[in-house]
């Protein structure tokens, strides 16, 4: 049994809000282990890997693009979400990531158009033979240990006959997302379909997906992964809302999460839009009527989203540091 996916707290991947501050801030709070956002193949294949001195990362970029900014606090716990519906791409990707990343995982659950209509995430739940030249592919070119994520099927019979495949595959371990791939929330999870995936595939371990909805306390992520009878556990929604959901000793204030992650956002230089997106999830409905969540949907520009967080300080602080990291290294080159 892979120990890197036993008994784990799991941050879920997520477009645009899975990347490196969240991650962090989850990493911090608690979480075992992150998922990056999903990554589609082509992105990545099409990127150029750069050491970030000033920053300490490992970027891969497409012009000023950040596709993924790896940091050294992730070592080890970062898992690389890809969308793909070829193996070669997915080799090609497992190549050039090398052990960026402690392993690396492929979305078959996403039910979103852009995907299906290139035939990855959900679509690829019903090709079973496409899954399985996919992962074998991935696996003989992967450093690090490879897992996809799925939906369960609209006959649960169909779930395990795929699962039981997939294993076949040589996967060190399955998420399951307990919806159907037209299925949305409010929709219950299917959690009593996670277990029989369970009972099935008994050679790894099975990370269960869905329970958002009814995690509103640290205590209810254990309580939900027992009803699913699974190792792990993956939270997406309400981590975005509630990053803290991961700290043992409590949920803190929307407004102490959200200094946190500027913390890191500012600290790893994210991008204006995907910090105000984190940044306006977790302040949820205050957006309307508290002067903060006003002055953050006027603000353009990551200072300004710290302004109206009085984070000022912060958002300068890490400005100047990188600034002198640059300066010294361009002085070491100049030598
Ligand atoms: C998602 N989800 C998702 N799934 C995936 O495999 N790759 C992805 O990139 C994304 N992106 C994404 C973005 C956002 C904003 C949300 C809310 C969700 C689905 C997610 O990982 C998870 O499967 C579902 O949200 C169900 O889990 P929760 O939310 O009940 O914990």
């Amino acid at each position: 049994m892979s120990e890197l996916y036993t008994k784990k707290k799991i941050l879920a991947p997520m477009v645009r809000a899975g990347r490196t501050p969240l991650r962090l801030l989850c990493l911090k709070y608690g979480a075992d282990l992150v998922y990056t956002e999903e990554i589609v193949d082509k992105k990545l294949i099409e990127a150029t890997r750069v050491v970030n001195e000033a920053l300490g990362t490992i970027d891969y970029r497409n012009g000023d693009d950040i596709i993924l900014r790896l940091a050294p606090e992730e070592k080890g716990k970062c898992i690389l979400q890809i969308g793909t519906n070829s193996g070669e791409k997915a080799a090609k990707i497992a190549e050039i990531v090398g052990d960026d990343v402690a392993g690396i995982d492929v979305n078959m659950g996403c039910p979103k158009p852009f995907s299906i209509h290139c035939g990855m995430g959900a679509a690829l739940l019903t090709q079973t033979e496409k899954i399985v030249g996919i992962l074998t592919a991935l696996k003989a070119a992967a450093k690090v240990p490879v897992t996809c994520k799925i939906r369960v099927l609209d006959n649960p019979e169909d779930t395990l006959k795929l699962v039981r495949e997939i294993e076949k595959c040589g996967v060190v371990a399955l998420g399951v997302h307990g919806r159907r791939r037209d299925e949305r929330q409010p929709d219950r999870c299917r959690y009593e379909e996670i277990r029989e995936v369970v009972k099935t595939i008994q050679s790894i371990p099975i990370i269960a997906n869905g329970f958002s909805g009814e995690i509103e306390r640290y205590e209810d992520i254990e309580k939900w992964r027992d009803a699913a009878g699974t190792s792990s556990i993956m939270i997406a929604r309400k981590a975005l809302s509630t990053p803290s959901i991961f700290r043992s000793e409590g949920v803190l204030d929307k407004y102490k999460d959200i200094e946190n992650f500027l913390e890191f956002a500012c600290q790893y230089d994210e991008c204006y839009t995907m910090t105000k997106y984190v940044v306006q999830r977790i302040l949820g409905g205050d957006q309307e009527h508290d002067p903060r969540g006003k002055a953050l949907v006027a603000a353009g520009s990551v200072l300004q989203i710290c302004k109206a967080f009085k984070m000022e300080d912060c958002y300068n602080k890490w400005r100047d540091d990188r600034k002198r990291k640059q300066s010294k290294k361009r002085a070491r080159v100049d030598d």
